[in-house]
């Protein structure tokens, strides 16, 4: 591997902010994120993208649409396409849970999403994860398998990387819950993906892939995910709409991206 992975935090605004005040929370938290060592990414619905884009100009923070749709313009009332987010976004979420759950998203679906974003070059963050029955009864790292294979396969494994594969650890029953994973339980998870990732021919073995946790993550318990040398950040919903959130969880990826630079992993500790 070339050097460490990236660190990068990503806010998914979900179904909230409008255009009239996107654009003032946008530069509210990127006065509080000014953090470079961290790729930073903010994700507002598609009619606050324009506001957070010009909000966020200048500040090295990047825009990132919610979903795409699998075709690239046709008869899709109500849709947004890939090539529609130019000059919009330069990230898009893709798969998740929200989306399987209430827009019936497969993983076949998200597949060709993700061919879409890799065409267009929006860089995909692709969200994975189990129920809470599936942990219960020791299936969480296979179907979380099942669910990278069922979008990563039939893309090219050079395109992935190319197009800046991330993938977001995020189990279902820790989002919006206040109940998160633990750093192990989340490490564990994140070394069966590489090694999916691996089996599914991916370069340097999927080792530069980053992979985030998601799930009731916040300020107070990033530096457990960080901690966790395979886990490379976080993508937040509900803390990503909190300016004092999004600088403790900010602020903190930044101090392991710079220990990590460094090599130095007693550095990270002694920050702890
Ligand atoms: P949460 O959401 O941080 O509010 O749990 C995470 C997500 O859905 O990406």
């Amino acid at each position: 591997m070339s050097g460490p992975r990236p660190i990068v935090i990503a806010g998914n605004w979900k179904m909230h902010t409008t255009p009239a005040d996107a654009g003032e929370l946008a530069r509210t938290i990127a006065h509080r994120i000014a953090e470079p060592d961290v790729v930073r990414v903010i994700c507002p619905p598609y009619v606050c993208l324009a506001p957070v884009r010009d909000a966020l100009a200048g500040t090295g923070i990047a825009v990132g649409a919610q979903n795409i749709h699998h075709e690239l313009a046709g008869a899709y009332t109500g849709e947004v396409s890939a090539p529609m987010l130019a000059g919009l976004a330069t990230w898009v979420i893709l798969g998740h849970s929200e989306r399987r759950r209430d827009a019936g998203e497969t993983d076949e679906l998200i597949a060709r999403k993700l061919g879409r974003a890799l065409e267009v070059g929006l860089r995909p963050i692709l969200c994975v994860g189990e129920q809470l029955v599936e942990r219960d009864t020791g299936q969480a790292a296979a179907v979380v398998e099942d669910q990278l294979r069922g979008a990563l396969t039939g893309h090219e494994p050079e395109d992935l990387v190319r197009g800046g594969l991330v993938i977001a650890y995020e189990p279902v029953w820790a989002i919006g819950t206040g109940r998160n994973a633990t750093g192990a339980d989340a490490a564990v998870m994140a070394d069966s993906i590489r090694g999916t990732l691996h089996e599914l021919g991916l370069p340097e073995h999927g080792e530069t892939v980053p992979v985030l946790y998601g799930g009731s993550c916040t300020a107070a318990n990033i530096g457990e995910f960080m901690n966790e040398a395979s886990i490379d950040g976080a993508l937040d919903g509900g803390a990503s709409l909190k300016p004092d959130e999004m600088a403790g969880i900010v602020g903190r990826a930044g101090v392991t991206a710079r220990a990590r630079r460094g090599g130095g992993a007693f550095r990270e500790a002694a920050s702890r």
